[in-house]
C-alpha cells in the first residue's frame, strides 16, 4: 500500500500562508512516492484546493457536522467541504472529542455524513495517557473503532495517542508495531477483504527526524502530522523520509 502522509494545520494558517504552501510543495513534490493530504481550517479548502491542482495533494476538512443541512449556526457539512474541494475529512480527532465533546456516537454519525457527501472519512483514535499507564490502551481504542465505525465504513483510521499530540513525545515503536497490529486485526475482523485497501495512520508528534523511522513499523500506512506540516519544508521532508 502506498503511503499517506496527511497534514493536519489545526487552527493555524492564513490565506497568504496557505497559498506560500501551496507553491513550496508545487516547487518541492517531485519524485514523491507517497500520496499527500493537507487538511487545513475550512476557510482555507477552497483557496488550498484551488492552490494544489495539478500536484498529487489531496484536501481535506478537520471536521463536519452529521447532517447534510440545516439550522446548525456555525457548523460545517460535509457537501459543503466536498463543494469546496475536498476529498476528505478528518472525523472524531482529540481535540474535537475533548473541545467539543464528541461521543463515538457522534462519531460514527459524522463519519456516515461524510461517506454519503464521497468524502473520505479520516476517522480518528487513541488513548490518553492515563489510560496508557492503567494497561488500558488495546482496550480503548478497540471501543472507538467498535463504536466510531459504520459497518460501511470505507476509509482511513488515524492511530493518535493522546499524549503523543503535540507534546514531542512518541510511543516505542513497539508499541505502534503492537496497536498497529492489533487495529489490522480488528479492522481485518469486522470488514474481511474490504479491510485491505483501509491505511491505519500514526499521528502524533511525527517529525522530519522520526518519520523514517515511524513509518518504517509494521502496518503504518502513513502519517496524520499537526505542528511539523505547517512548514512546507518539514511536511516535504517527511513526504520524502517515507518516499525513500
Ligand atoms: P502533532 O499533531 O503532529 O502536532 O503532534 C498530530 C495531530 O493532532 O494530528
Amino acid at each position: 500500500m502506498r503511503k499517506l502522509v496527511a497534514g493536519n494545520w489545526k487552527m493555524f494558517g492564513t490565506q497568504d500562508s496557505a497559498a506560500a504552501w501551496a507553491l513550496a510543495v508545487r516547487n518541492g513534490f517531485a519524485g514523491l512516492t507517497c500520496d499527500m493530504l493537507v487538511c487545513p481550517p475550512a476557510l482555507l479548502v477552497n483557496a488550498m484546493s484551488v492552490a494544489v491542482r495539478g500536484t498529487p495533494v489531496a484536501v481535506g476538512g478537520q471536521d463536519c457536522h452529521m447532517k447534510t443541512e440545516g439550522a446548525h449556526t456555525g457548523d460545517i457539512a460535509a457537501p459543503m467541504l466536498r463543494d469546496s474541494g475536498a476529498t476528505h475529512v478528518l472525523v472524531g480527532h482529540s481535540e474535537r472529542r475533548t473541545d467539543h465533546a464528541e461521543t463515538d456516537a457522534i462519531v460514527h454519525a459524522k463519519t456516515e455524513a461524510a461517506l454519503a457527501a464521497g468524502l473520505v472519512p479520516v476517522v480518528c483514535v487513541g488513548e490518553t495517557g492515563a489510560e496508557r499507564d492503567s494497561g488500558a490502551a488495546e482496550q480503548v481504542v478497540g471501543r472507538q473503532l467498535a463504536a466510531s465505525l459504520p459497518d460501511q465504513f470505507v476509509g482511513i483510521v488515524a492511530y493518535e495517542p493522546v499524549w503523543a499530540i503535540g507534546t514531542g513525545k512518541t510511543p516505542t515503536t513497539q508499541d505502534v508495531a503492537d496497536m498497529h497490529g492489533f487495529i489490522r486485526r480488528t479492522l481485518d475482523a469486522r470488514f474481511g477483504a474490504a479491510a485491505a485497501k483501509m491505511r491505519i495512520l500514526y499521528g502524533g508528534s511525527v517529525k522530519p527526524a522520526n518519520a523514517a523511522e515511524l513509518l518504517g513499523v509494521p502496518h503504518v500506512d502513513g502519517a496524520l502530522v499537526g505542528g511539523a506540516s505547517l512548514k512546507a519544508e518539514d511536511f516535504l521532508a517527511i513526504c520524502r523520509a517515507v518516499s525513500a
